[in-house]
């Protein structure tokens, strides 16, 4: 009989020692670590090396290679930079084994991730009565929104509506669900412009309601950051009875800076949300959350039903695994909630804000720059901005020369048809001299 390797003290001390270490200061990128991506992994067999040789290689040969997304000159895509005490409770999580399904395994850590939902809740301007649950990404978060939408809705002949109406600058992820769902997508307005209430009648009126699934608005496109007029779309589609979903999964933390939440009005009238804390609210992957103003909807659409299930199941029954497509989970929004405790809500608003004024900063150290113009208002927390006299290959050199030389991760896009540099920050440790860093070594052409 072949054991597995018990649990070791020395190894898990060295481990812990690691994640100290890693967890008190800001990460740092080396070439030589990025370059152990190109050393072959030392081959799987039928008998193992040990903890420590394990975790050796694991920690010098594999982790070095990533560009940890905490880094503070990742500005890439939306990264995120989750608190030392969300990655804690992140790790004692694995070691409990909850199952995160069902109150019946998972006590308090049901209740626990039930207050960091209602907490979320309340920031986006939800009514008490709002529930939902923790989800891998936005994008199921996005799916389990739309197919709670559609659920029960089919015409005389049985069929279900079968067209999502979305904005231009709505996430992949929407088109991802339709596909899913055998839908197609209606699209609204202008690409990386908020939609507006009057683009999306016109399409709407083109459109029998009964074969709307849904209207999904963003709150903080994620190539731009806009936020789209949620007031007049929420009024649009209550007039036309049509469920709207607000995909705010990057956007929606900007709810927590006083200054920036008259932007978002009409959030609270959305059938549903998406928010990621994986994005912008400083909790480890994979951790986002689906919202929904009346819970009994999706609790109809996505409760599983199995005879072994019943125990789980009783009238009284809220489960987490109610709410999206999911049964079996981890209890993802924990590390969520243990670090509100430990932080409190002060230290989240303190750290959103702090990445909204990097942005700002960014914003003018651009245009101070004799080289750089900024290429769209920054609404949130994405900076875009041109590099006179480059083109997209210039782009791409630089990128890949910040990357390599492990000074940062940054990436271009492309805005009305031009590519163009986009920062975007999520993580209150950039600071600065980390912009001032990155803009210096945009004065000379890319090697
Ligand atoms: C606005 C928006 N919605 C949805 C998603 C998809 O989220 P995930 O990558 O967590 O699936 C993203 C990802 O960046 C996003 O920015």
């Amino acid at each position: 009989m072949h054991e597995f390797v018990a649990p070791d003290r020395e190894a898990l001390d060295s481990i812990t020692a690691w994640i100290v270490e890693r967890l008190s200061h800001a990460p740092e990128v080396t070439p030589q670590g990025l370059a152990h991506g190109r050393d072959p992994l030392p081959a799987l067999g039928p008998t193992g090396i040990g903890t420590e040789a394990a975790w050796v290689q694991l920690r010098d040969a594999v982790l070095p290679t990533s560009f940890p997304t905490d880094h503070p000159r990742y500005l890439a895509f939306v990264g995120g930079a989750p608190t030392p005490v969300a990655v804690m409770a992140d790790a004692a999580l694995s070691a409990a084994s909850v199952y995160g399904g069902s109150e019946l395994e998972a006590g308090a850590v049901v209740a626990a991730e039930r207050a960091a939902i209602a907490w979320l809740s309340r920031v986006l301007g939800y009514p008490d009565e709002a529930h939902g649950a923790f989800v891998s990404g936005g994008s199921l978060a996005n799916l389990s929104a739309l197919v709670a939408a559609r659920h029960g809705r089919r015409d005389p002949s049985g069929r279900p509506p079968s067209v999502i109406v979305a904005g231009a600058s709505a996430h992949s992820s929407v088109w991802s669900a339709a596909a899913i769902m055998g839908c197609t997508v209606g699209v609204a307005g202008e690409a990386d412009a908020a939609l507006r209430a009057d683009q999306l009648d016109r399409l709407l009126d083109t459109l029998d309601p009964a074969d709307v699934v849904a209207v999904v608005a963003s709150a903080g496109a994620t190539n731009t950051g806009t936020v789209d007029a949620l007031d007049e779309i929420a009024s649009s589609c209550a007039e036309r009875g049509l469920w709207l979903h607000v995909d705010a999964a990057y956007g929606g933390a900007a709810m927590l800076a006083p200054a920036s939440r008259d932007v978002f009005a009409g959030i609270e009238r959305a059938d549903s949300i998406t928010v990621d804390p994986h994005k912008w609210l400083f909790t480890p992957y994979d951790c986002a959350a689906v919202l929904y103003r009346e819970p009994a909807r999706a609790r109809a659409a996505h409760r599983q039903e199995a005879h072994y299930l019943d125990v789980v199941n009783g009238e009284e029954a809220d489960n987490p695994a109610d709410y999206a497509v999911h049964l079996t989970r981890r209890a993802r929004g924990l590390p969520l909630w243990a670090s509100l405790l430990a932080n409190g809500t002060d230290a989240y608003v303190d750290a959103v804000e702090r990445c909204l004024t990097l942005a700002a900063y960014a914003a003018k150290q651009v245009e101070a720059s004799p080289v750089l113009e900024l290429a769209h208002d920054p609404q949130l927390s994405v900076v875009l901005f041109r590099r006179v006299g480059w083109e997209a290959s210039d782009y791409a050199r630089w990128s890949h020369h910040v990357r390599v030389s492990g000074l940062g991760l940054v990436t271009p896009t492309i805005l009305a048809g031009e590519t163009v540099l986009r920062f975007c920050f999520v993580n209150p440790r950039t600071t600065e001299s980390d912009i001032e860093m990155l803009v210096e070594t945009l004065k000379v052409d890319p090697p």
